[in-house]
């Protein structure tokens, strides 16, 4: 039986840290000013969703997402001892593209120097739950053969749409910039508990305006408008978010879906290494812990030190724990996620 296996991850984020402290007084240049820009605290900030700090790329750098996204699938590609060459698949999601077309699988595809292969480029925006999204569809495309080497890539640049302002407070500080990666690939010999053993997605669009990001509007003219107040410019601009409501469905959705993940395997935490919840927030994690029975142990989270990074944040906080020496390789992973839309899902996997 063929299955898909997890063959190299790999992961980047920027080198500039901004913690806490530093944020309040970010003006939308990412320059450090003597006054404070956002009504806020490191005490609210920890105590609310955990996050320390966050990366962001520097304003001036030029760094795109797909940018970030390079150095994530260059370090799976080396850990994976796979030639960029050999991908004759990418799977790209992010929810903050360098351009609105095309995606960013074709700029990922350029900038790893392989755009004679023509490998086929997906980009797919699930949001937070994109990299789960992602993973499934890798494991169909290899499991009935069509595709042999998939790089899978969640990244995010979320510096760039924030409102360093008191407005915007509830949104600015929780998201960071990041990448995350797999190469995946089949196992003709795989046991019957390695590589991907479960994904699982869903989606309700009845949650979709609880957290959007406009920019523009298609079915208004102008599309893109101009003439507009502060308030309204920044309303279209930057993310607009139901915190309660979304932190409500997140640790419900990601509760039933761990459950759900073990009964359709038929294992249990005993047979689990490592809980990876997505990394929203501290808060809603431990709560996932805590509903669905979950071995507080075993949870893995990265979110204290990046903060929300969207569609990288399984991938990120699995390879910040490998690093660490915690996660070793042929470990088995239940990662569960949620996101903006709503969507949501869980996966089961040897990492
Ligand atoms: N600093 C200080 N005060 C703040 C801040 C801030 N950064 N943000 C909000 N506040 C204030 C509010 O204005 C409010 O003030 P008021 O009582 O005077 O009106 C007070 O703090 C309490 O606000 P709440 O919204 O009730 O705070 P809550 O405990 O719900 O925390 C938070 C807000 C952190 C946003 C939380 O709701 C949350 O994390 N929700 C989930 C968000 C999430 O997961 N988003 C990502 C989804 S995934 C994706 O696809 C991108």
């Amino acid at each position: 039986m063929i299955r898909t296996k997890v063959l190299g991850i790999g992961s980047y984020v920027p080198d500039r840290v901004v913690t806490n402290d530093e944020i309040q007084f970010l003006n939308a240049e990412h320059q450090l000013c003597s006054d404070q820009q956002t009504a806020t605290s490191d005490e609210w900030i920890q105590k609310r969703t955990g996050i320390r700090e966050r990366r962001f790329v520097p304003r001036d750098s030029g760094m795109a997402c797909s940018d970030l996204a390079l150095a994530a699938a260059q370090s799976a590609l080396a850990d994976a001892d796979c030639d960029a060459d050999d991908i004759d698949c990418i799977i790209f999601a992010t929810l903050s593209a360098d351009i609105h077309f095309p995606g960013n699988g074709v700029f990922l595809q350029k900038k790893l120097g392989v755009s004679g292969n023509a490998a086929a480029c997906y980009d797919i925006r699930q949001q937070c739950s994109g990299f789960i999204y992602g993973l499934q569809m890798a494991d169909a495309f290899i499991r009935c053969g069509m595709y042999r080497r998939v790089l899978l890539v969640g990244s995010e640049l979320h510096s760039h749409s924030l409102d360093y302002s008191t407005r915007g407070r509830d949104v600015l500080v929780l998201f960071g910039d990041g990448a995350g990666a797999f190469v995946l690939g089949p196992d003709e010999h795989a046991g019957e508990h390695e590589g991907v053993l479960y994904t699982d997605c869903h989606a309700d669009g009845r949650g979709a305006w609880d957290l959007y990001l406009k920019i523009f509007q298609i079915d208004k003219l102008p599309y893109v408008q101009r003439d507009l107040s502060d308030d309204e410019w920044s309303e279209i601009n930057h993310p607009q978010m139901d915190g309660k409501r979304i932190f409500a469905h997140a640790v419900r959705a990601m509760a039933v879906s761990a459950k759900k993940a073990l009964a359709a395997t038929s294992l249990s935490w005993d047979d689990i290494d490592w809980f990876v919840p997505h990394q929203a927030n501290l808060r809603i994690n431990q709560k996932v812990v805590e509903v669905a029975e979950i071995p507080r142990d075993k949870a893995l989270n990265s979110i204290m030190f990046y903060g929300n990074t969207t569609a990288a944040s399984v991938p990120l906080t699995i390879d910040h724990h490998r690093k660490a020496g915690k996660v070793k390789r042929g470990d088995r992973v239940l990662a569960t996620v949620f996101g903006s839309g709503y969507t949501w899902g869980a996966s089961v996997f040897t990492v």
